[in-house]
Order: C-alpha cells, then structure tokens, then sequence
C-alpha cells in the first residue's frame, strides 16, 4: 500500500523548490522548474525504499540526513557518457598532446583527470590514447609515473569506473585496433586491461568541495559537468580547474559549453572546446 502511494506521490512546487535549493546547496547543480516531473520520478524511488507516501515527508527526511541528501544527488545526477565521446577531443590529445607527455613523463610525474568522470568511459578512453593503439605502443608508460584521475561525486559512479566492466553494447564505441590492445572480452561485454586500469584512480570528490590533489595536471577533461550549475558556479569552478592546470596544460570542456570570464582570459583557445594555458609544460 505504501508503494502504492509512492509511486503515485506528486511533488508539488513548493517541495520541488526547496529539493532544489538542498541540491544547489550539496552539487550547484541547478534544476529548472521544467524539471520537476523528473525530480519526482527520479526520487519516487527514494520515497519507496523509505516507505514514505509523500514527499513532504521526504524533504524533511532529506533535511535532516545527510546519507540521504548524498543519495538524492546520487539519485539526480545525470551519467550519460560513452568511449571517444566527442572524438575529436581524443584526436587532438592522441596527435598534440601525447608526444609532449611523452617527453615529459621522461623527466617528471605526469597527471592526467577527468572531472565528472561518470561511469569511466571518459578516463579509459584517455587512457588508451595516452597508452596508444597496440600494447607494444604501451610500454613506454610502463617504467614511467603518469597517473589518470577519474573524479565524480556520485559513488556509483565511482565504483563503476573502478570495477572497468562495460557492457558489449558500451565498448562496441571503442575503435577496434584500442578495443583489441585493451579489452579483455567475455560473454556480456569487456573489462578494461589492468595495465591501463592501475593508473587510474577512481575518486569521489564533489568538484565545489576542497580538492585534496596538490600536484597540478598536464590534462583536465571536465565535459558535459559545467552545463548543470549556474553561471556563477561554472565561473568558479573554471578558474579553479585552469589554477589547477600546469602551464602548457589542456582544458577540454562539453561540446555545448564556453569558458567565460577571468578563465577565458588566461586561456588560448585551440579549437572548438580545447583549451591551453599558456606557457611550456616543464
Ligand atoms: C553527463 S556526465 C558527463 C560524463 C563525462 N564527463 C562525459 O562527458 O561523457 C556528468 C557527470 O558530472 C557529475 N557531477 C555533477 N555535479 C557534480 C559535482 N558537483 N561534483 C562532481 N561531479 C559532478 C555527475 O555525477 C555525472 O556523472
């Protein structure tokens, strides 16, 4: 009976503001009022699991619990991503950026992250391009400290992008000559080879927390993540990521998404949504 009346609880607009505000307050992540049927289908989940048959109850439940608050942005998150999305992004890495990593890994740490980094798709197919297109291609990473972090503040995500399990539909985007270096294939799909998966590190991190990395990065992929925080939020997080950047480094952001403002201005644009900071990597 309890379902029931869950599966049918409506979130009235004065509810849906206030989820609004707690998800502003936990993500930045900014809902339209458009969104709020759904909010109420994604969290009609929640109220099921709590047995509560209304979401009154739910936003005072979600006041006074923080499991719960991480688990309704958890629940509101969106994960959509794919291998070599955007694939002139990993064309530009692979041609530009690789051999001065390269080089650079000769001399010092290499650091590579994915921002909003869902289920991994993202840092795997990074980590292929980084690697190269055959195992022999790979070896040069093999006595050389390059790391590649994949960051998201939802933790099923996170355990996604450390388990490196994808479904044969999922890898089918994954060109065949990286497919046949780096996956390992069975019945329902694809692991990603260990050789790859051992230099990445999979994180929670909420990207308007404080950031516990001390290194700076030679590439930061934060696509697809800005879109969903409001403007002064996107400007706040841009100039922490370009902060957070060697000088030399890469910025690659979404397809539908510009740097604006003080990040704009201390960055040289290299094509559609491809970003440098000036200067030499060391
Ligand atoms: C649409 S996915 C993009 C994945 C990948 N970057 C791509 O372009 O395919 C957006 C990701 O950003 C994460 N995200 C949203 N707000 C975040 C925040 N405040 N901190 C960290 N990650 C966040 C979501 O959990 C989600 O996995």
């Amino acid at each position: 009976m309890i379902n029931a009346l869950a599966g049918d609880a409506e979130l009235g607009e004065r509810d849906f503001r206030i989820l609004a505000g707690i998800l502003r307050d936990e993500a930045r992540i900014a809902l339209s009022p458009v969104k709020r049927t759904l909010v109420q289908s994604r969290l009609g989940r929640r109220l099921r699991q709590h047995g509560l048959g209304d979401f009154g109850a739910y936003v005072r439940l979600v006041q006074e619990d923080a499991d719960e608050r991480r688990a309704m942005v958890t629940a509101l998150t969106t994960n959509h991503t794919h291998f070599f999305r955007e694939r002139h992004h990993f064309d530009h890495f692979t041609a530009d950026v690789r051999p001065m990593l390269q080089q650079a890994a000769g001399r010092r740490s290499v650091r590579l992250w994915s921002a909003g980094s869902s289920s991994g798709e993202e840092v795997y197919s990074l980590a292929m391009c980084l690697a190269g297109s055959s195992r022999p291609a790979g070896e040069w990473l093999a006595n050389r400290d390059v790391r590649l972090l994949a960051s998201d503040v939802s933790a099923p995500m996170v355990t996604a992008t450390a388990a490196a399990r994808y479904s044969r539909e999922t890898v089918a985007a994954v060109p065949a000559d990286y497919a046949s270096a780096w996956l390992k294939r069975d019945e329902g799909g694809a692991t990603i080879s260990p050789f790859l998966v051992e230099r990445v590190h999979a994180r929670m991190l909420n990207l308007f927390d404080a950031w516990p990395m001390t290194r700076k990065f030679d590439v930061i992929f934060c696509r697809n993540v800005m879109i969903y925080f409001d403007d002064p939020a996107k400007r706040e997080l841009e100039l922490r990521l370009v902060q957070q950047l060697q000088p030399g480094g890469f910025l690659y952001i979404g397809h539908s998404e510009r740097l604006g403002g003080e990040a704009e201005a201390q960055m040289e644009s290299m094509g559609h949504t491809i970003y440098r900071k000036p200067g030499t990597l060391p």
